[in-house]
């Protein structure tokens, strides 16, 4: 069972340009230092190679937190709601989201995605391994607030965010999409996102740039799609791939460094970069007790559980959105 709401998200100019694309492209490499948001990673050729990532040996996040979601299962049934909606912020990766489901038992699943393709892709895919589930797929920027399906408003709410996605905005971003949530989901929802932690800079860093390249491969497809799509001419190998800890921040970023001194346009627009200096294409924030429950806070979410895997390398949370209430 599934059904669909027909929006067009992406806007292009004539020549088909993604317009949102070029604008923050352009800004990004108009500042100093220069920096590309992380999302436009995500083209097909990206998102092909993150799913790549996630078997590598070094890129622990993906195996610790499914380890979770496999172990915990009779806990995350105590500790949810019967007859919970389900929704996604991001449509469902293939592995997490039916340990989830099939551990919880809930009365309906909400994908929420802005590429309409992938969403319906999981939503089929997803509505096909549990019959029965009545899967109501919405195409929406889960950045902003969204209006849920009319079918699920009685239904107790559990918002879904895995991967530590929440780790690639800054504070500011993610307090605010916190609050976007629980403006969607609603007072009384409980919401279960995974953190990674963190650890050994060593074991940060590898995790971050693989012995086989898959993660230079990845940061370096955005210079291709820049190139492509937006009539760059940034010289591809002039730039190295670097993952740096930054401990003040408690994050990994990935930059793109230049080995001499280059010059180069995109959209018509004229660029240069001197030897050593960088594009940052990432941040992965890493959390600890205290800093992830903190975060939660000020995005109106109370802490309720913690679960982490074995080795203690990643967290998922379980929070609730309490009434407001006044306190010293
Ligand atoms: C999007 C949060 C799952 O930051 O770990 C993996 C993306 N970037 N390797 C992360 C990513 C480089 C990833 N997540």
């Amino acid at each position: 069972m599934t059904s669909t709401q027909g929006l067009k998200l992406v806007d292009r100019d004539e020549s088909g340009v993604d317009t949102a694309f070029r604008a923050d492209v352009l800004a990004g490499l108009s500042q100093e230092p220069k920096a590309v948001p992380a999302r436009w990673l995500y083209d097909d050729a990206g998102s092909q190679l993150f799913e790549d990532i996630t078997q590598l040996p070094e890129y622990y996040p993906t195996r610790a937190e499914t380890e979770i979601l496999t172990d915990r299962a009779g806990e995350f049934a105590d500790m949810i709601r019967a007859g919970s909606a389900v929704v996604e912020f991001g449509s469902g990766s293939s592995v997490k989201t039916p340990l989830l489901l099939s551990a919880i038992d809930p009365a309906a699943y909400v994908p929420l995605d802005i590429a309409g393709d992938f969403l319906r892709a999981a939503a089929a895919d997803l509505a096909a391994k549990f019959p029965g589930l009545p899967v109501y797929p919405v195409e929406a920027d889960f950045m902003r607030r969204v209006e849920l399906p009319e079918e699920i408003a009685d239904m107790p709410k559990l918002g879904f965010f895995p991967g530590s996605t929440i780790g690639n905005m800054v504070a500011r971003t993610a307090v605010d999409l916190l609050r976007n949530m629980r403006e969607t989901l609603g007072e009384g929802a409980q919401l279960l996102i995974g953190m990674d932690l963190i650890k050994d800079r060593e074991v940060l860093v590898a995790a971050y740039d693989d012995a086989q390249g898959v993660t230079a491969e990845f940061n370096y497809n955005l210079v291709r799609r820049i190139n492509r799509e937006l009539e760059g001419d940034i010289p591809l190998d002039a730039l190295t791939h670097e993952a740096r800890w930054n401990d003040e921040y408690a994050r990994v970023e990935m930059h793109l460094v230049t080995s001499r001194d280059i010059s180069f346009s995109v959209a018509g627009k004229s660029f240069a970069l001197t030897a050593g200096e960088s594009i940052h294409t990432e941040n992965s924030h890493k959390f600890n007790r205290r800093t992830s429950n903190m975060l939660l806070l000020a995005g109106g979410w109370d802490p309720q559980t913690r679960w982490l895997d074995s080795e203690g390398r990643f967290s998922l949370l379980l929070a609730e959105a309490r009434p407001n209430r006044s306190a010293p």
